[in-house]
């Protein structure tokens, strides 16, 4: 398994790192604007070799990517804490497009894990200019923001966080959609649970929108939380094991890429699952595609 970063900047090297310690790869390289960037963050990894699974890491050009598997980009200029992640476009959508022909040209049968910011616009972006099938070109979406809400909803009723099933959907920026009507501990409804408070549920749902924006503000930029949702995903990928992420892949039915409980695999993500919703998450959805589609329609023209 050969797995290439596009962008070795906080979250990109991050995710090399965390990928490196769960022995995901054979082979790691990472590229960036600045070589001495990539260099120094492949070199900083590589000196803890004798301590986890052997892995070929080193830095390189766009040219030593060619034949990956998988292609983390991460390129771009990241927000800051008073930026929604959408004012980010005209600034990264030219970017990402040259960048992913330029990696798909080399590597035809790689998978694509799209982290870059506005993330649903950028997914579908490089959807279309790679040709790839959309199977195979993922963003990390709301897998991140799902992690969140399950973190927070374990600390609050005092459980496992893994045991959680609850879904963000929709958008990876403001107009996320954390399901709320069918919130399950290993299969228990949430309700039953003794301790339950419905409004600490609505707490939660509304406190993830600025979950990001809070780091960011204290530290100036999110990376553990995002290096392990991408590793999950990465993870899910390279173990074949068919785990219900909800990631960011293009959507034939809304022409816009969008996040939604998927099966994700060796072979990409995909299909989709159909989620039980209730009426005003649906119509939440069906607002939050809106919003995306209305930026992937001034970037198509574009491009
Ligand atoms: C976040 C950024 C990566 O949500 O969008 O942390």
């Amino acid at each position: 398994m050969k797995i290439a970063f596009i962008g070795s900047g906080r979250i990109g090297a991050a995710i090399a790192y965390t990928a490196a310690l769960k022995g995901l790869a054979r082979e790691i390289i990472l590229t960036d604007i600045s070589v001495e960037k990539a260099k120094g963050e492949a070199l900083d990894i590589f000196q803890g070799q004798a301590f986890f699974p052997q892995t070929c890491i080193r830095h390189g050009e766009i040219e030593d990517t060619a034949n990956s598997d998988i292609i983390v980009i991460s390129a771009g200029i990241p927000r800051k804490a008073d930026e929604l992640r959408v004012t980010l476009l005209s600034r990264n959508a030219s970017l990402i497009a040259d960048i992913t022909k330029k990696v798909v040209a080399l590597s035809p049968q790689c998978i694509l894990l799209m982290i870059t910011n506005p993330l649903d616009v950028m997914t579908s972006l490089a959807y279309r200019v790679s040709g790839l099938p959309a199977e195979r070109v993922i963003g990390m979406g709301t897998v991140l923001d799902t992690a969140r809400y399950r973190s927070y909803i374990a600390r609050q009723f005092h459980v496992d966080a893994r045991d959680i099933d609850a879904y963000i959907v929709g958008e990876h920026g403001e107009t996320m959609v954390p399901l709320v009507s069918n919130i399950t501990i290993k299969g228990v409804p949430l309700p039953n649970l003794l301790n339950y408070e419905a409004d600490a549920i609505t707490r939660i749902a509304n406190g993830i929108r600025s979950a990001s924006s809070q780091v960011i503000a204290l530290k100036g930029g999110t990376v553990f939380a995002p290096a392990i949702a991408a590793c999950t995903i990465l993870e899910a990928i390279v173990h074949d094991s068919r785990q219900i992420l909800p990631v960011s892949t293009f959507n034939k039915k809304y022409k816009t890429a969008v996040s939604l409980p998927t099966i994700v695999g060796r072979h990409g993500a995909g299909p989709h699952l159909v989620f039980p919703m209730s009426q005003a998450e649906e119509d939440a959805l069906a607002l939050s595609i809106a919003n995306i589609k209305k930026y992937v329609d001034e970037v198509d023209i574009l491009y």
